[in-house]
């Protein structure tokens, strides 16, 4: 793969864009440092920081040998353009000292911010960091397992990392949900990304390990917005640069350490492709309320226009049907609501099932899906309320299955001389 990295990560293609359509529309450019100062007066919450981000994935021609500054006022691979590859690992703390703990971060904090620079050690020579980002966030076991403060630092949870509901269909396994710390690796080297996390594993030594992790990855040349595993064009309908404050970022509602901070939900969302791929292109199109070629909502021409959730056809039907995908996740639909998706596919293989199925899904099971990744300001009126809409009436559902969940709350980035969370223990 290769970008090029001396004009904006993603660019207006005719794909995308229509001439017409202004670059202030276009979710693909909310990240440049233009957008991003003229959206926030360089006032807001996190506008320096990301703007700081994004420039540093501009300054390196090579594309394997760019960086993303790791020491900003927002956590990298929030707000960066997305990398092509992810490495998640949700961790278990196995000790119940807080110093042990801080020393952890801190360990984790210089590790990161080196390999971030490019500086990655030992068993990576030779290769690049490839927009390496480390992203850090604090599960509620942090704050109080078992009704325990393991760490004094109870009295500091925010108030949104609330318990993550049960949805209708939910079939979470406890080995891929949960964890006190999470870390996230995403680099456009799959190799870096797990690099990273194994960096991260050996540095906690026997006072961490990985509860469970994901690998995962998006398609397509890092312009135009990635198809999922579905084949349809996945990441369209996100916050723009102007609402991220409103949306994403936690201003003075939250305790101190936490201002500027996000919350993230993760699901691991198995899709019964061998489903899905016995399924005609206009069914398909139904589920999703978008054409599948095109990216754009039934009834309109491009990616971008805004999908019209009154139009109804010559028979008097909603042209985007009622228990459509994107019927259900509309801000329109949610009260106002809106989340950062930032989802990357995952592939672990498949089972073979042998002669229970129709001849079309040829015996086969995969274990294939969604790895979503959304980052929001709270999450009772983000994911919470958002699938709560979904959970029973989406079309989707039929072919998905949510086995995994996280919640966690992520700090804003550590800057020089901090480690992550160092306010957390003020
Ligand atoms: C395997 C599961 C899922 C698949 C394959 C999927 C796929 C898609 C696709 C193709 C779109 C349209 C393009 C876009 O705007 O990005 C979309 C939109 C969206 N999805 Fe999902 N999605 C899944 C699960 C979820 C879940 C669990 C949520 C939970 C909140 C969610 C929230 C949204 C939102 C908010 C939108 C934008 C809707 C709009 O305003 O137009 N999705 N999704």
């Amino acid at each position: 793969m290769s970008k090029t990295m001396s004009t904006c990560w993603f660019s207006h293609t005719k794909e995308n864009m229509t001439d017409k359509t202004p670059p202030s529309k276009c979710p693909m450019h909310m990240l440049t440092r233009r957008s991003l100062f003229k959206a926030v007066g360089g006032l807001g919450l996190f506008a320096a920081g990301a703007a700081s981000g994004v420039a540093a994935k501009n300054t390196s021609a090579a594309h394997g040998a760019s960086t993303v500054a790791f020491r900003d006022k927002v956590q990298g691979g929030i707000l960066t353009p997305q990398q092509a590859h992810t490495y998640f690992a949700a961790f278990d703390i196995n000790t119940n000292s807080r110093d042990e703990l801080i020393q952890i971060l801190k360990d984790w904090t210089n590790a990161s911010a080196e390999m971030t620079s490019g500086k990655l050690g030992d068993s990576a020579l030779g290769l690049a960091p490839s927009r390496l980002t480390m992203t850090f966030g604090f599960g509620a076991d942090v704050f109080s397992k078992g009704g325990k403060d393991r760490f004094g630092i109870g009295s500091q949870k925010p108030e949104a990392l609330v318990d993550m509901p049960l949805f209708h269909g939910d079939q979470l396994i406890p080995e891929k949900t949960g964890g006190d710390i999470s870390v996230q690796a995403c680099s456009d080297d799959p190799q870096i990304a797990f690099h990273a996390i194994r960096q991260i594993v050996k540095l906690a030594g026997t006072k961490a390990n990985i509860r469970w992790s994901q690998t995962a990855f998006v398609s397509g040349n890092g312009k135009e917005t990635p198809r999922n595993l579905q084949g349809f064009k996945d990441g369209t309908q996100n916050p723009q640069a102007s609402e991220m404050n409103q949306f994403v970022f936690v201003g003075g509602e939250g305790p101190a350490w936490f201002q500027g901070g996000t919350y993230l939900v993760t699901r691991r969302i198995r899709i019964a492709l061998e489903h899905w791929d016995g399924m005609d292109v206009d069914y398909q199109e139904q589920v999703i309320g978008r054409h599948k070629l095109t990216g754009a909502p039934l009834g309109m021409k491009n990616e971008f226009d805004k999908a019209d959730l009154k139009a109804t056809n010559a028979d008097g039907n909603l042209v985007i049907g009622e228990h459509s995908h994107l019927r259900l996740a509309a801000a329109e639909s949610n009260g106002g609501s809106q989340i950062l998706r930032r989802g990357y596919s995952y592939n672990d293989g498949s089972n073979f099932t042998a002669e229970r199925w129709p001849p079309w899904r040829q015996g086969v099971e995969y274990d294939a899906g969604l790895f979503f990744v959304a980052y929001q300001k709270d999450p009772r009126d983000g994911f919470i309320r958002i699938f709560g809409n979904m959970a029973k009436f989406d079309m989707l559902n039929q072919f998905t299955t949510h086995v995994g969940s996280g919640m966690f709350a992520v700090p804003p980035g550590a800057r020089d001389g901090e480690f992550i969370g160092q306010k957390l223990f003020a």
